[in-house]
């Protein structure tokens, strides 16, 4: 099975079905920006670099259809900002499509005589989007990876990882951020254990960190949300790596419900908690994790369970993909609390890891990320 995430070349957009995941390998065609609007919605994709690389290549698609004859540079331009402002509603946590929306629309508004040139600007800039973000992960996997041994393994070179949610070549351009550190740290004969949650409600840990996991043939074991403070404690945990859905100036990190909870009990047993993101996660114009909008998502994600059944007279994993199904965990009736991600503080982080080299906290106890923004010169 593949785990390209996302198939493009100019004119052409398909994305791996994430809902059918990991049985089933299946690929969606995405035509325009309302195609990538509801496949965002919808989870078929998702994990923040993913959604703004989607997002950006459903409209080059729509655009590379559109005839330029008899709209000018100026219409063009309209219709580019319009649809980035819708993609841009749907789903609010997550900052890459902010970001990568604010790019696109300086880039668009750059001088250009024809509607033509606006259009190949968009679609080089959008196209440049899924090559840097590869880029971007390997180096965040390197750099990440040398942090780890140098001020978490206490001299050890094998390590053992804990991981949340999914990170992976599934929910980036490829290799992954977080993940992609598991990786460097495999390849690089250093990995002894890497540990991942199931990841509640949605399962983005059983379902995809598992199936990459598996699928690279990296030493893993599958838990359970709630066996986390159990693990640390009695595993020989080295660091608890998570990726970030937005991490503002102060450092605070919003990502998946659950990895909260995860670095308060990292640091309870002395684990080191490192964030790994891109710098287009990092938003400079919040403050602080307060002022992070926090999307909330449908109960029904937390009453029911979508999957094949096990194949009759098969083995115990042998799935029936005749017979997928949609089945009731909870009590008919009972109210339910679906926050997609919360917001880890700036003081349970020990350090963020970007593709420009790692933040950690200075002697006055703060992260200097605006340095990843220095213009050179
Ligand atoms: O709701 P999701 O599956 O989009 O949430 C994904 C996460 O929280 C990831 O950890 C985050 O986006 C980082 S992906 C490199």
């Amino acid at each position: 099975m593949s785990l390209e995430a996302i198939r493009y070349s100019r004119g052409t957009l398909d994305i791996i079905d994430q809902l059918k995941l990991p049985h089933e390998s299946t690929y969606v065609s995405i035509r325009n920006s309302k195609d990538g609007f509801d496949a965002i919605k919808r989870m078929v994709v998702r994990g923040a670099p993913a959604i703004a690389i989607v997002a950006a290549l459903a409209l080059a698609v729509e655009l590379t259809s559109l005839p330029t004859i008899g709209s000018s540079a100026e219409d063009r331009r309209g219709f580019i900002f319009e649809k980035l402002d819708y993609l841009l509603q749907s789903r609010p946590t997550a900052v890459n499509l902010a970001d990568a929306a604010g790019k696109l629309k300086r880039i668009v508004i750059a001088e250009a005589a024809t509607a033509e040139e606006v259009t190949e600007r968009y679609l080089q800039a959008a196209e440049q989007m899924l090559v840097d973000d590869v880029q971007d992960n390997m180096n965040i996997g390197k750099f990440g990876a040398e942090w780890i041994l140098q001020s978490a393994a206490g001299g050890k070179d094998k390590v053992v990882v804990l991981t949340h949610c999914n990170t992976g070549s599934l929910a980036t351009a490829g290799y992954g951020t977080a993940l992609g550190i598991i990786r460097s740290l495999h390849f690089g004969s250093n990995l002894d254990h890497a540990y991942c949650t199931e990841t509640r409600p949605y399962n983005q840990g059983s379902r995809l960190t598992a199936y990459e996991l598996v699928h690279e043939k990296i030493p893993a074991t599958l838990i359970t949300d709630s066996m986390a403070s159990a693990l640390m404690r009695l595993k020989d945990v080295t660091a608890v790596i998570v990726g970030a859905d937005r991490v503002t100036a102060n450092g605070d990190t919003a990502n998946k419900i659950g990895t909260y909870q995860l670095a308060i009990v990292a640091k309870y047993h002395g684990v080191k908690f490192v964030v790994a993101a891109p710098t287009t996660s990092i938003d400079m114009k919040t403050l602080s994790g307060e002022d992070i909008e926090i999307e909330q998502r449908p109960g029904r994600e937390m009453l029911v369970v979508r999957g094949p059944r096990v194949k009759e007279g098969g083995g115990e994993m042998e799935v029936d993909l005749e017979h997928v199904e949609t089945v009731i965990t909870a009590a008919a009736g009972i109210g339910t609390y679906n926050p997609s991600f919360d917001v880890t503080p700036n003081e349970l982080i020990d350090a963020i890891v970007t593709e420009k080299g790692v933040a950690v906290k200075g002697p006055d106890g703060s992260f200097n990320l605006s340095r990843f923004f220095l213009v050179a010169g």
